[in-house]
């Protein structure tokens, strides 16, 4: 930057300088006045970003400084914006009063806000997640923790470093960070691109040593409080307490807080949930949209009936890491069973609910000490909610009516529900002495800053009160003086005003300066009027000024006392949050299973997979108003039974929306929700794979064939037998041939040695065969009905091949010209006929198919030997043997 400049600058830019060296990282958000204002090309940058108006600073001395600025008490928004965008912010702010100073004003960087650390301004049903990486010298292992300092939560994970590059992409899809520590020289694990630009986050660099575990320890043992991490689960877990201390170190420094909404730390497993990749989440569309769009049609907007941010935070969380946990799943059930028995009470809490505000990130301002008196009110308004979401769960019975179901409930689970919203009312805590404090404190609509004081009630402080007595007396007082200059002057326009530089004053207009009696003393002179004051109304304004100057720092003082109150409360609050939003997500999953009549799931152990009647979610809810009506249909898979469905039918057919709609009530069901089918018993699982054969997913863009082959190698490598795999139009992407013989034998694969629950969607007829060699694997076709019109989709699933793939109906559907519709059915029939039919099983079957074979009998079925000349035949012959070689 202008170092050059630093000789000539003016002091300010060269404190301004001084700061910015510190942070040349930031954008340096330097406080002068009302505004905060960037310069050089910090200033360019923020207002091409901010979309503000770059102006320059220094014309006159012909070294303009390009600079542009926000005014202060709107400085969150903007501060949002430039982190939003992946860029950080340092603020540098007035140390002291300038009106108390002569000199200089001191200023300093307070807080640096950075993509993973912002904690105001963001959307309310998403985490904010910073994460950690930490690795051994030796690469053996490698620590993982994330917080999100706007709520507090805080994790740390640790796994071995074989793994680490698969582990990491994993945490990444799981908790989509938006920023990540690493140690500085190393080449960061997490190179590879996230799957999607939206989950990209910025790469920070630390020094090593703040990756090392014996700092990491003294770090976290002095935050907590505690002499061992064990409490934890993370004593022998250095790696992973190195990238958690590194976590709180950064923070600290970056915050210049205590942090004392971060009072925990949660060790896990990754094999605690049920794992969803993200090409997965991305293809079942369970948070975004596949394509860019409104987002209506993902499951999360489907299944969010939350009242509380909290709730539908916990809801994302439950969607994108459901639990593994039988019994915690169960209970789970229970609790919506028992919620769903009872409606009214039931809406009645969601309407209770509905008045708590954002009870985590109003914490996370406390502790960050950036709570104003109105975040008090909201915590305290919140917290006055909590006695009746209380009452609301009181008396819940355990959920035995719920059990009606066709599924016929968890068995032996009969008072689990009940447990878990007993217990979860038992968390509660109104923090009684917070409220009553704030609520005694606090006026009912404060100012929405601290500057002018204004928001400690009357009454409850004596020496307030008496300032505030004090100061409207002199004010009385000064209008008491002005009606009596008027008089003793005989000026009727004589005026007695205030203002931040001169103080109070009386004016005279010009026409009336004759007037003027001998003790006034002059203080200013403007075009039209002068400005006098007398040693009496110096006076006042002494006792005035003063007055108003030791209430506020008093006002203050009662505040920061309140906010600190509200802290202590920290572990209460936080507590709280926990219990309702996940009361919250309950609630929702009752509501939604009556409105919409989900059945409760039976979840199993054995491997079985049964819907009847199943529904896909979103696709039921976006067809709503629609002529048709959702088609349900059921499945059954079982391991060592049927364990592969093969589908098959024409597009359009309701082949994908069959498969998803699987795969969602699985995962639904391991949320803790109830599902949309009329019974349904699900497996335990351990991961979902979905994948989505190139030409259906043209959105991704990217060389299609080989993404989809990846990650077809990611499945056959990780699916176990409790995985469920859905694979749809797999193979697609390349040559018919190349295809088919792919799908061909992974279809083999699956069933020989995954051996997981699969879904296989296919337009390849000739794999069908395969059901005769293959015992697990059945066959399903999406049933049509062929009338002299064409074919109508009937969206039943049922059991047995399709017949034929309707390509050509399905064209003539979408409005391809007749003659090419005439011509097309031509030449499938000249294709057709001459290959013995399809469903010779066995060996046989693969070779019929290879490209060489295929290209040769396609060759031999064109020529008519009747018209051949022998010189022909002849060079035919050579022609298919070159074609052998
Ligand atoms: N069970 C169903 N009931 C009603 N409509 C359905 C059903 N399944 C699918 N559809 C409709 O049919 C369309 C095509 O379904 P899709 O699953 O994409 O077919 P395929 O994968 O066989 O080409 C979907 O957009 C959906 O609107
Ligand atoms: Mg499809």
């Amino acid at each position: 930057m202008a170092s050059a400049a630093l000789e000539t600058a003016t002091p300010v830019m060269r404190q301004y300088l001084a700061a910015k060296r510190q942070h040349p990282e930031a954008l340096l958000l330097f406080r002068l006045g009302d505004f905060y204002e960037l310069f050089y090309e910090d200033a360019k940058t923020a207002a091409a970003v901010l979309d503000i108006t770059l102006t320059s600073r220094n014309k006159e001395k012909g070294a303009p400084i390009p600079m542009c600025g926000v005014p202060w008490h709107a400085a969150e928004t903007y501060i949002a914006r430039l982190v939003q965008q992946g860029y950080k912010v340092a603020l540098c702010e007035q140390m002291e009063d300038p009106k108390l100073t002569k000199t200089l004003v001191r200023r300093e960087v307070t807080r640096v806000l950075t993509p993973g650390t912002v904690a105001f301004a963001l959307p309310e049903a998403d985490n904010r997640y910073l994460a950690a990486l930490a690795r051994s010298p030796e690469g053996n292992t490698v620590g993982w923790a994330v917080v999100d300092v706007s709520t507090g939560e805080f994790h740390a994970t640790e796994f071995d470093g074989t793994v680490a590059a698969s582990r990491v992409a994993e945490e990444q899809a799981r908790w989509r960070p938006r920023e990540i520590l690493y140690a500085a020289p190393e080449a960061p694990l997490f190179a590879a691109a996230p799957a999607d630009a939206a989950a990209a986050a910025t790469l920070t660099p630390l020094e090593p040593w703040i990756l090392e575990p014996a700092f990491a320890q003294g770090v976290l043992e002095s935050h907590f409080g505690v002499l061992s991490l064990e409490g934890f689960g993370l004593s022998g877990r250095p790696w992973a307490q190195a990238a958690a201390g590194a976590i709180v170190h950064y923070v600290k420094e970056t915050q210049r807080s205590t942090l004392a909404h971060i009072d925990r730390l949660g060790f896990y497993e990754r094999q605690q949930g049920l794992v969803i990749d993200a090409v997965s989440a991305r293809n079942l569309e369970l948070v975004e949209p596949q394509f860019q769009g409104d987002g209506a049609s993902t499951l999360r907007a489907v299944l969010d009936a939350t009242c509380t941010p909290m709730g539908k935070r916990l809801l994302r969380q439950w969607m994108l890491a459901p639990s593994g946990e039988l019994v915690e799943i169960r209970a789970r059930h229970e609790a919506v069973a028992a919620l769903v028995a009872e409606w009214s009470q039931r809406e009645k809490l969601r309407e209770t609910l509905g008045g708590i505000q954002d009870l985590e990130r109003l914490l996370a301002r406390v502790a960050l000490d950036t709570a104003l008196p109105r975040d008090l009110l909201a915590l305290a308004a919140s917290l006055d909610r909590v006695p009746e979401v209380k009452e609301g769960l009181r008396g819940q019975r355990p959920g035995v009516r719920g059990d009606e179901g066709a599924a016929g409930g968890g068995k032996g689970a009969g008072s689990d529900g009940a447990g878990r919203l007993g217990e979860l009312a038992a968390r509660l805590d109104a923090c009684d002495a917070l409220r009553a404090a704030v609520g005694a404190h606090l006026v009912e609509a404060p100012p929405a800053t601290l500057a002018e004081g204004g928001y400690i009630r009357a009454g409850i402080n004596a020496e307030l009160d008496e300032l505030r007595a004090l100061a409207h007396g002199a004010k009385t007082a000064i209008a008491a003086i002005e009606a009596r200059e008027r008089e003793r002057t005989t000026i009727g326009s004589l005026k007695i005003r205030f203002n931040n530089i001169f103080g109070y004053y009386i004016e005279v207009s010009k026409a009336n300066l004759r007037l003027v009696p001998p003790d006034y003393e002059r203080k200013q002179t403007l075009v039209n009027a002068e400005r006098f004051t007398t040693a009496e109304l110096k006076e006042l304004e002494r006792k005035i000024l003063s007055a108003e100057e030791r209430s506020r720092a008093l006002e203050l003082e009662l505040f920061l006392g309140l906010r600190r109150q509200a802290a202590e409360n920290a572990g209460a609050i936080r507590q709280d949050a926990a219990a309702i939003a996940e009361i919250d997500v309950l609630a929702s999953f009752a509501h939604l299973a009556q409105e919409r009549t989900y059945c409760r799931p039976e979840m199993t152990a054995e491997g079985i997979l049964e819907i009847l009647e199943g529904r896909h979610p979103v696709v039921e809810r976006l067809m709503q108003g629609n002529a048709e009506t959702f088609v349900p249909n059921s499945l059954a898979l079982a391991p060592d039974a049927q364990r592969l469905l093969l589908v098959t039918g024409p597009n359009m057919g309701g082949k994908s929306t069959y498969l998803r709609q699987a795969a969602l009530i699985v995962l639904m069901a391991h949320m803790g929700s109830f599902v949309p089918a009329s019974s349904a018993r699900i497996p335990l699982v351990d991961r979902i794979f979905t994948r989505i054969g190139a030409s259906d997913n043209l959105a991704r863009g990217r060389s299609t064939f080989m993404v989809e082959m990846t990650e077809a190698a990611v499945i056959l490598n990780q699916a176990t037998t409790r995985s469920l795999v859905i694979l749809d139009e797999i193979g697609r992407g390349t040559s018919t041939y190349d295809g088919l013989a792919l799908a061909w034998a992974m279809v083999e694969h699956l069933h020989d040695h995954t051996r997981a629950l699969t879904l296989f969607a296919t337009h390849y007829h000739e794999l069908t065969a395969l059901a005769a060699q293959l015992p697990g694997l059945r066959n399903a076709q999406v049933a049509v009905r062929e009338s002299k019109d064409g074919i109508v989709f009937l969206r039943k699933v049922e059991a047995g091949e399709a017949s034929r793939s309707y390509g050509i109906e399905v064209a003539r559907l979408a409005g391809l010209p007749r003659a090419v519709i005439e011509r097309a059915r031509a030449v499938l029939r000249e294709h057709e006929a001459p290959r013995p039919a399809a469903g010779a099983a066995g060996e046989m079957q693969l070779t019929l198919f290879t490209p060489q074979a295929q290209k040769i009998a396609d060759r031999l079925a064109a020529v008519n030997p009747d018209t051949l000349t022998p010189l022909e035949a002849l060079n035919l012959i050579a022609e298919l043997k070159a074609a052998l070689a």
